[in-house]
């Protein structure tokens, strides 16, 4: 078993797990096993007869697996959580925890091309089962869809002048490198440049794993696998994110809610919001791991 705590420091542990309200014999999901902070702690507060189905669709996150029987691994997108979930035999469960992103060690880990910090192939596949890396979003996208990427997953400040000196450059140079597109964009960097590369590295992974697509498709098969009274945890750490969760919550979708004839907004979730404000990390808890910062913990009960 590998380290865990090298691997990942978990974020907002006890208070994710809490929400959970875990009930000894429960049968919980932990979507996104990844160093297993919080299904260790899940483990730890479930009896004998409790059950954690833990998803990752990263191989190498079982290198942190627990040795306990009463831990079921399922290597897969949480997309798919209501298949897999039914085919394990719990089609319903108690609760369902969810801590969106990257982990440190995909982060760290310069072959897997996540940081701007050391130079690797431009992949940023978080499942290396998928095809698409990051280098080919680059070569391949139009210049509006890249334009529109940077702008809404990156908030890239000039995205449209970035778009075009990528789809520009791009015939001249191979982008297959961190390095590659570094120089390539030198150019057209604005401001800090760590901070630039930052917000372009945070959109192309988001589109490489179609992050905001699989979130939607998980939350809403995740509230019809929750038992009545089941609980969901998600932390996330993006604002776009967070407001797919809070307005899933609230609503049951993410379209504007309808109104009926006498104009009364139509609410179709069956979730009920615990924390109406998103619960953050203590300054203490920033202060040891900084990359906790942005962290958002919503709440909800299936109703
Ligand atoms: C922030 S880490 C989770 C850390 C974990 N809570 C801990 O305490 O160590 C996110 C993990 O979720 C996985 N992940 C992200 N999106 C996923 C998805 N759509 N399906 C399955 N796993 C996913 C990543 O591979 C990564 O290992």
């Amino acid at each position: 078993m590998g380290n865990p705590t090298f691997y990942h420091t978990t974020v907002l542990l006890q208070e994710t797990v809490a929400g959970l309200d875990i009930k000894k014999d429960g049968v919980y999901v932990d979507a996104t096993f990844g160093g297993g902070g919080h299904s260790r702690l899940i483990l730890e507060q479930l009896g004998r007869e409790g059950k954690l189905l833990s998803f990752d669709h990263d191989a190498d996150a079982w290198r942190n697996k627990p040795d306990d029987e009463r831990l079921v691994p399922v290597t897969e997108n949480f997309r798919y959580i209501k298949r897999f979930l039914r085919l394990h035999g719990h089609p319903e469960v108690d609760g369902i925890l969810a801590d969106l992103g990257v982990s440190s060690f995909q982060f760290d880990t310069a072959e897997r091309g996540f940081s701007i910090r050391f130079d690797g192939p431009l992949d940023m596949r978080m499942d290396k089962r998928i095809e698409m890396t990051a280098a080919d979003v680059l070569q391949t996208y139009g210049e509006q869809q890249l334009h529109k990427l940077f702008e809404q997953y990156g908030e890239v400040r000039n995205a449209r002048q970035l778009a075009k000196h990528i789809v520009t450059e791009r015939n001249k140079v191979k982008l297959t490198t961190i390095e590659s597109l570094k120089s390539m964009i030198a150019p057209v960097v604005k401001g800090l440049p760590q901070r630039y590369l930052a917000q372009l590295f945070q959109a192309l992974r988001i589109e490489v794993n179609d992050e905001f697509g699989a979130l939607k498709e998980f939350l809403q098969q995740a509230a019809m696998s929750l038992k009545p009274g089941g609980r969901l945890s998600v932390i996330t750490f993006h604002s776009l994110e967070d407001r797919i969760v809070k307005q899933f919550i609230k609503q049951g979708g993410w379209e504007e809610a309808e109104k009926d004839i006498f104009g009364v907004s139509t609410n179709k979730s069956t979730l009920r919001a615990v924390n109406n404000k998103p619960m953050e990390p203590t300054e203490e808890e920033i202060k040891n791991n900084p990359r906790a910062r942005s962290a958002r913990l919503r709440i909800a009960e299936k109703i």
